[in-house]
């Protein structure tokens, strides 16, 4: 069953209280341990591609795409966490809400997607594991659940080695390319 009524927008800093609530309710304080965690909480954010689901004026999921660099190369967006509350889950609005993110970042110029995560749910959005050996955090990870969805295709190949968090946005994401690679 899917909700229409639901709609996504852009966060805002208003929303930040139940953001947290929301990430504290789905995580717990072990969302801190987190490789991917780490890559985040040193990256900039851009802003264009913080999204949360809001339904009858309730926040009730969330979608953050963090700008990162694979190997040195930037363009790349690592995709978390994806929250959907656990009062709505199971009714189509995780999937949408990944969807409406990975179109905005395709359109932003950005070209891969990373994610750690469960393949049988991210299957559904066109994530494959990254081949083994190919990338890696910088934290251990189960190699399993370190997926990608090209934006671009083929963009694959352009990408391997350490992934971090961009320092810096040039564009707000408007022109990858230019984006500065987290020097730390
Ligand atoms: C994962 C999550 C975002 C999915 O949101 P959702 O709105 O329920 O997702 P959808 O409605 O699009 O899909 C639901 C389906 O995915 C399945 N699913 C959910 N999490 C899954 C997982 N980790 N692995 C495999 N399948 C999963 C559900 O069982 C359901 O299956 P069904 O369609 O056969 O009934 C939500 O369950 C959630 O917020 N979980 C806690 C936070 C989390 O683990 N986030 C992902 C890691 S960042």
């Amino acid at each position: 069953m899917t909700m229409p009524s639901a709609t996504i927008r852009l966060q805002t800093p208003d929303d930040q209280q139940a953001l947290l609530c929301l990430n504290e309710c789905a995580f717990g304080p072990g969302r801190f341990a987190r490789t991917a965690y780490r890559v985040r909480e040193r990256a900039a954010r851009d802003p264009l591609l913080n999204f949360c689901m809001e339904l009858d004026g309730e926040i009730v999921g969330a979608l953050d795409l963090t700008p990162i660099s694979v190997g040195g190369v930037p363009g790349a967006l690592l995709l978390g966490p994806l929250i959907v509350s656990g009062d709505h889950q199971s009714n189509g609005l995780g999937l949408r809400l990944m969807l409406y993110g990975l179109k905005q970042a395709k359109d932003l110029g950005y070209r891969l997607v990373i994610l750690v995560g469960d393949l049988p749910y991210y299957v559904r959005a066109g994530f494959r594991p990254i081949p083994l050996g190919r990338m890696e955090l910088p934290g251990p990870v189960d190699p399993a659940r370190l997926l990608y969805a090209e934006l671009v295709p083929g963009a694959l190949e352009e990408y391997s080695g350490l992934i971090r968090g961009m320092r810096e946005l040039s564009d707000l994401g408007q022109s990858a390319p230019a984006l500065a690679e987290d020097a730390a």
